[in-house]
């Protein structure tokens, strides 16, 4: 169980690495893409299925350990109401994404940057990416979550 106080310093580490990733020179960027920094827990193997999606998708992924009570303060200090939470919690270019959030979506909030706080996709949907072939998808919703922490859903994905 990691110690709350060096969870939260390891945390700030990160954003503090987001931050130096932002100061990059242009050029240095667009081999890259935007960069998405992942909480997860290291025994979580969807969550790794979910980066290797996300770098295939061109986002420059990294990640750090994170579990049990520190993953989930770190959620709610990051706005995720409890209703939206999922395995991992990611940060990028101010918004935080939680749980199996296609690629695409990310894509399209990061265009149109809403005032708001991130995107959601609760629980791990079946057939969302890094939860199995999409060709045996359940039908799941994406939800923006917004400042007051309500949310509305932002795209809806059909049973395949
Ligand atoms: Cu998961
Ligand atoms: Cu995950």
């Amino acid at each position: 169980m990691p110690q709350p106080v060096l969870a939260r310093r390891s945390f700030l580490a990160g954003l503090a690495a987001l931050a130096a990733t932002a100061a990059l020179p242009p050029a240095a960027r667009a081999q890259a893409g935007p960069a998405v920094h992942v909480l997860k827990d290291p025994n979580c193997g969807c969550c790794s299925a979910w980066m290797d999606i996300l770098e295939s998708a061109g986002f420059a992924v990294t990640s750090e350990a994170s579990r049990g009570t520190a993953l989930f303060r770190a959620k709610a200090e990051a706005g995720v109401p409890q209703a939206m939470a999922s395995c991992h919690t990611a940060f990028v270019e101010g918004y935080v994404i939680e749980g199996h959030v296609p690629a695409a979506d990310i894509s399209r909030l990061l265009a149109e940057r809403p005032d708001a706080v991130g995107l959601a996709v609760p629980g791990m949907p079946y057939g969302s990416p890094g939860m199995g072939p999409e060709s045996r998808r359940e039908a799941y919703d994406v939800h923006l979550i917004r400042r007051d922490g309500t949310t509305e859903v932002f795209t809806s994905y059909e049973a395949a």
